[in-house]
């Protein structure tokens, strides 16, 4: 079986392994489709992801196929096409107790505290797979996983029905708390520096683009708000002055979702926090996302909608790698293909 290994920083190895073999009762075997390749992946490639240890094998956003299944699995079957929910936790913490396995204390996520799916087939235990409509492509239900990122952050910001969301960033993942807050009745207002960004989020539901490097983003949102605010400021650019700017927007009342592993502070002063009675959420991964999501992807109510622009056979994973270091405003997402 060849597996897409990154032994250190910087090099990236397609390896020939065994295959991998059921263990336990609740196993499944899956064979490998596509593989999205994330910025957390790139991250692992470059060293700078602080959470990944080596070697590793990369991939947490997985679409393939059951061939086989462990005597005591009950939810999935073979032939089954799946989605990989890529967190593994104790049950037991204290965030696990709450109902928050995202957060546990001794979190593992696949494709990053250990192997992921870049390669031909895994095994996991069957509540790490979600079934999905099999006549969907699986070009589709490749981006369940970034889904359920977009997902998660609506459901931090408590966004409802009504209400006004600025996002910050039109890159894959505000593309996806986009598509998120549109199905929850937002009025969306989204950011980015990039035209083309800000036109794919515009074909996405988008009902405000602001390009960042070219108008003032504080005094659009104010005007397009009647001087309110957004109800809700969600940031996926992750940078301290963005974090800075939601809290300065965001209406009285209003949620500031960010989601960074920027560890540079911002300059937040408690005035407008306390004044306003702000809410400040982080939005990790995603707690109980990907039952929803694959509802949406079955009721075919999220669509792919060009959000794939590159496609790459397995053997040429390093040329993959390297374009999307290379063409950032060109690629919305790369996934590798697995036949
Ligand atoms: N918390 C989580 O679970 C989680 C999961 C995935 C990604 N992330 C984080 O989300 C962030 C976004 O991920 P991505 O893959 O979409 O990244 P990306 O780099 O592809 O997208 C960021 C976008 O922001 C734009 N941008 C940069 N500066 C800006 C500014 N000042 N104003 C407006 N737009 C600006 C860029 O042009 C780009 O399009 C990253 O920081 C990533 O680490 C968090
Ligand atoms: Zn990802
Ligand atoms: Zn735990």
């Amino acid at each position: 079986m060849k597996a897409v290994q990154v032994p250190k920083a910087m090099e990236l190895e397609i390896l020939e392994l065994e295959q991998p073999v059921i263990k336990n009762s609740d196993d499944v075997l899956v064979k490998v489709k596509r593989v999205g390749i994330c910025g957390s992946d790139m991250h692992i490639y470059h060293g700078t992801n602080p959470l990944a240890t080596y070697p590793r094998i990369v991939g947490h956003e997985v679409a393939g196929e059951v061939v086989e299944i462990g005597t005591n699995v009950k939810n999935v079957k073979v032939g089954d096409h799946v989605v990989v929910e890529p967190i593994r936790y104790c049950g037991e913490c204290y965030a696990c107790r709450k109902g928050r396995p995202n957060v546990c204390e001794s979190l593992s996520v696949f494709g990053v505290h250990e192997d992921g799916g870049m390669r031909e087939s895994f095994v996991l235990p069957e509540k790490q797979l979600h079934p999905v409509d099999s006549s969907l492509d699986w070009d589709e239900i490749v981006l369940a996983e970034p889904y359920t990122i977009g997902a998660q952050a609506v459901w931090r910001g408590g966004v409802q029905d009504g209400d006004t969301v600025l996002i910050q960033g039109s890159g894959p993942i505000g593309i996806c708390i986009l598509k998120m807050a549109k199905l929850q009745g937002a009025k969306v207002i989204i950011t980015d520096l990039k035209e083309e960004r800000l036109a794919f989020a515009k074909e996405n539901g988008a009902d405000v683009t602001i390009n960042a490097s070219k108008e003032p983003v504080g005094d659009r949102v104010m005007e397009i708000t009647d001087g309110e605010g957004p109800n809700v400021v969600i940031d996926a650019v992750c940078l301290p002055s963005t974090f800075e700017l939601g809290v300065e927007l965001v209406s009285p009342a209003g949620t500031v979702v960010v989601l960074g592993f920027d560890e540079r502070p911002s300059a937040i002063s408690q005035l407008p926090i306390t004044k306003k009675e702000v809410t400040i959420v982080g939005s990790r991964l995603q707690t109980n996302q990907f039952e929803k999501v694959v509802s949406l992807l079955n009721e075919r109510k999220i669509k792919a909608n060009g959000f794939i622009s590159h496609q790459f056979p397995l053997e040429q994973v390093k040329e993959a790698f390297e374009f999307v270091e290379k063409n950032p405003d060109q690629v919305r997402k790369a996934v590798i293909v697995f036949e």
